[in-house]
């Protein structure tokens, strides 16, 4: 049971770095979730969730914000079959009430097709923000006096993913070199691994995922306890 994040840093340098419009690298990107996606499964992952699209990308130019806005879309209508067939189950976690109607209705299609699939859990985070999932959680809690450690723990989780369900983050990969978490799963990564590389997000693939996870399994993982004796 691992549950691996994964932040997909790099598009645009990536892009960039070749003299092409940043959109281009957002559309390599896309092929680089499909690869991640695919070698998953047989990696040992069972959930996998990637930061596609954060509550702050929406300051970025809108042209840009269009592309990816059309990449989603684009990747639901051609990769839900797939990922049934996979045995796939997709997610979509973040804010619906700023995207599309008709992309809000291609999530809640995808996620109804592919309800029954249980080989891996792919969420896709969108317009996502840990800090206002976490606000929203106290906000809850608060309206529900009188709670238990552990009812409020329950009640973190369903204000967090809607049904509460989501593990731990076991291991969290930012690609792009970049250190650092940007409001992605703050609660969930209480004890995740984490694991920087300066590999382009447009050159990530099933050998590299395959790299982090030979990497992870390595590491002595305490949970705050002290190393077993040997
Ligand atoms: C960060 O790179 C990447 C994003 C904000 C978007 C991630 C989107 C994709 C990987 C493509 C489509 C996804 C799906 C699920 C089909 P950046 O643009 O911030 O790169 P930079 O740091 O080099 O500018």
């Amino acid at each position: 049971m691992t549950h691996v994040a994964i932040i997909m840093d790099g598009n645009g340098r990536w892009a960039t770095a070749r003299g092409r419009p940043r959109e281009y690298g957002h559309r390599r990107g896309a092929e680089s979730v499909r690869h991640v996606v695919e070698a998953a499964p047989d990696l040992g992952i069972d959930t996998l969730t990637l930061y596609a699209f954060s509550s702050d990308n929406w300051k970025r130019p809108t042209t840009e914000v269009s592309v990816l806005m059309k990449l989603f879309s684009r990747y639901l209508r051609s990769e839900t079959p797939k990922l049934l067939n996979n045995g796939v189950r997709l997610q979509v976690v973040g804010r619906r009430d700023r995207l599309a109607p008709n992309l809000v209705r291609q999530i809640e299609a995808s996620e109804d097709a592919t309800r029954s699939q249980t080989r891996l859990l792919l969420r896709l985070a969108v317009d996502y923000s840990s800090r206002d999932l976490l606000l929203k959680a106290v906000r809850a809690a608060v309206a529900a006096s009188d709670l238990e450690r552990q009812d409020m723990s329950t009640l973190l989780g369903e204000a967090m993913h809607g049904d509460g369900s989501a593990p731990d983050v076991d291991l969290l990969i930012r690609t792009g070199g970049e250190r650092r978490l940007s409001d992605f799963l703050l609660w969930e990564c209480a004890y995740a691994e984490l694991l920087f590389t300066p590999v382009m997000w447009p050159d990530y693939d099933g050998a590299h995922l395959a790299e982090a996870l030979a990497d992870f399994r390595s590491r002595e993982r305490r949970f705050g306890e002290v190393a077993a004796a040997s």
